[in-house]
């Protein structure tokens, strides 16, 4: 995620703001720069990669000045390459820029400044917001980022300099935290308190709407109208380690918590509520590209795989197109029937897979039409494939994945809708499920919130030795994911089928010792599933059921219960991951194991 730093005062700049941003490095990022005003001039330095690359192209000749800022960048729109690094400024270089989020008019105010003769160097909306400053700049720089941010859409964080008038910042958030840390002749503005807890703990969090002009001297916050607001001074309590991770214990939960977030960014900016459909910015197919496609191939590895299965039935269903899902790794090596007229489409939250990378140039190779569903700007599957749909929803840490996974169905659930339009999905079921999409977000906070049932289940079962999940149509991959979770950070062994095969083998395994996970919310297999649970009943199983709220038909057969609140069948998968991962990290943390890094297992597997 992207970091933000800004300083005023009286000692240099660039090294404070260096040791700042690498307090906020725990968060992931791509690239990094700083900006330094000095003597009426500002110098930008910035690089790709790691901190350790800006140090190195810095040297010992660190730029000179009492007023500055930097920025870790987390790639949302274009590579993450030293141009597209911040800051950004605008074409007379005396305005600069650092920004956290998406504005999403972006491309529309690039081309009306384009048309009054601005020049971008980047392919970045920040960039755009620095040249629409730097164009509405009349004396006041508040004045100017207040009349730019009234013409921009989106989330943001930003903080801006300009040599027009040394020694102040400007900042503003709307939807991306900011605060201003308050020090002795000196002040900061940061996105995270992480970094500059070792000057100050006194901050002023600034809430959305609120715009901040900072000196050293003094600090001033506002509404968008110029209207002075009294701010409350906040002590940070926290100590440093318990901020990398928000408070959480592990990456894994603080994941898995932020998913209200997470999907909300990968929905952002996508619902179209009026036409029931779907807008992907970078999908850049033509809609007759999409109609000519006569098959489609999922392929991925992992977490990524049990998506793509989410994704076949949706799209099958809502868009009738005929899919299959593909493991990357066999998919490469066998000899895949594939014309111009199939669309292969790579699922990788790090972009860096090599097995899915590899699958995407075979199928080049073969003469199909290459899409990616990735995480990482500009990584290596988002630059090999012809275009594609990014997640945004932030950097994943904990190696087994969780946000990731529940913004890949939500991207393919969009590609679903966006194709189902085009094809048999009328006005009217196309609203039906733009509606349930805005609705999931609020949903999975309310599941997230019953974490504590999920607990008590997690106590009784910690010392099994297997478990079974079972599931069928839309939550059989559900069931092979939960069951993912609980193997890769718990080491128990566990197993995932559809419901009905577990007859053709697993009920044989079935006895009073064998916890099974059932999948059974009220969708279009409800009945079925049920007549499920009573077979492993029959046979002295301990049955766990994730059921809808309000459902008390399996009360008796039962012995735990997990309710997750009413969406449309698709949509289910969404809601009932959440308790199964809650589940896995519960019980892997009573076990005590690495939840995080468990045992021989990587974040990125790039090797085949
Ligand atoms: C590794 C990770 C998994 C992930 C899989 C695919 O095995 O541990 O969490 O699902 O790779 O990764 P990708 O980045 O391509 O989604």
């Amino acid at each position: 995620m992207c970091g933000i730093v800004a300083y005023t005062g009286t000692r240099q700049a660039a090294p404070l703001i260096l040791a700042a941003l690498k307090k906020l490095e725990y968060r992931g990022y791509d690239s990094g720069g700083l900006a330094v005003m000095s003597d009426g001039v500002i110098t930008v330095e910035k690089q790709a990669g790691k901190l350790r690359a800006l140090e190195e192209h810095l040297g010992d000749e660190l730029p000179q000045g009492v007023t500055g800022l930097g920025h870790t960048r987390w790639a949302t729109h274009g590579a993450p390459n030293r141009t597209n690094a911040h800051p950004h400024t605008d074409g007379t270089g005396t305005i600069v820029v650092v920004h956290n989020g998406i504005f999403e008019n972006f491309a529309v105010v690039r081309e009306l400044l384009s048309e009054k003769g601005h020049e971008f160097l980047s392919e970045t909306d920040t960039e755009v917001f620095a040249h629409l400053v730097g164009e509405l700049y009349s004396g006041s720089l508040e004045g100017a980022v207040v009349g730019a941010l009234r013409q921009m859409e989106g989330a943001y964080g930003v903080a801006v300099i300009s040599s027009h008038e040394p020694g102040t910042i400007v900042a503003a958030r709307r939807g991306s935290p900011l605060l201003v840390c308050v020090g002795e002749g000196e002040n900061w503005v940061t996105s995270d308190a992480a970094a500059t807890l070792e000057h100050s703990r006194s901050v002023v969090y600034l809430d959305d709407g609120e715009v901040a002009v900072v000196t050293p001297d003094e600090y001033r916050i506002t509404d968008l109208d110029s209207t002075r607001l009294e701010k409350t001074i906040a002590t940070v309590d926290w100590d440093l380690s318990e901020i990398e991770r928000g408070g959480y214990e592990h990456f894994m939960l603080k994941e898995i918590m932020e998913q209200p977030e997470s999907i909300s960014d990968t929905l952002r900016g996508r619902l179209l509520e009026e036409e029931g459909g779907a807008r992907l910015g970078g999908l850049h197919f033509s809609d007759e590209e999409l109609l000519s496609f006569e098959r489609i191939v999922l392929t991925a590895c992992g977490t990524s795989w049990h998506a793509a299965l989410i994704g076949e039935y949706m799209i099958e269903e809502l868009a009738q197109i005929p899919t299959e899902v593909e493991y990357a790794s066999e998919f490469r090596y066998r000899s895949p029937v594939l014309n111009d007229k199939t669309l292969v489409i790579g699922i990788s939250q790090s972009g860096e897979t090599a097995d899915t990378l590899a699958a995407l140039k075979e199928a080049r190779a073969r003469g199909a039409r290459t899409m990616g569903i990735v995480n990482v700007v500009g990584s290596s599957i988002a630059r090999e494939v012809e275009c594609g749909v990014y997640l945004h929803s932030g950097p994943e840490i904990g190696v087994a994945s969780t946000k990731a996974f529940t913004s890949q169905i939500v991207a393919l659930t969009l590609l679903s809708l966006k194709l189902g339009r085009l094809t048999n999905l009328s006005v009217l079921q196309g609203r039906e499920l733009v509606q349930a999409l805005r609705r999931i977000p609020g949903q999975v906070r309310e599941v997230l919130g019953r974490a504590d049932r999920v607990e008590s289940i997690a106590e009784e079962f910690k010392d099994s030795t297997n478990f079974l999940y079972l599931g069928r149509g839309y939550n059989f991959p559900v069931a092979l994911e939960g069951a993912l979770k609980l193997k890769e950070i718990s080491y128990i062994h566990a197993e995932g089928y559809p419901a009905a095969e577990m007859k053709h083998g697993p009920i044989a395994l079935i006895d009073e010792k064998m916890p099974v996970v059932f999948m059974a919310p009220r969708d279009a297999v409800y009945s079925k599933i049920a007549s499920n649970i009573q077979e492993v009943k029959a046979r002295g199983g301990r049955v766990i059921a994730l059921v809808t709220d309000g459902n008390d038909d399996l009360d008796g057969l039962v012995d735990y219960k997990i309710t997750i609140p009413e969406t449309l069948d698709p949509l289910t998968p969404l809601l009932c991951v959440l308790p199964l991962q809650m589940l896995a990290y519960q019980i892997a943390v009573k076990r005590g194991t690495d939840v995080d890094q468990p045992r021989n297992l990587a974040k990125s597997v790039t090797v085949e």
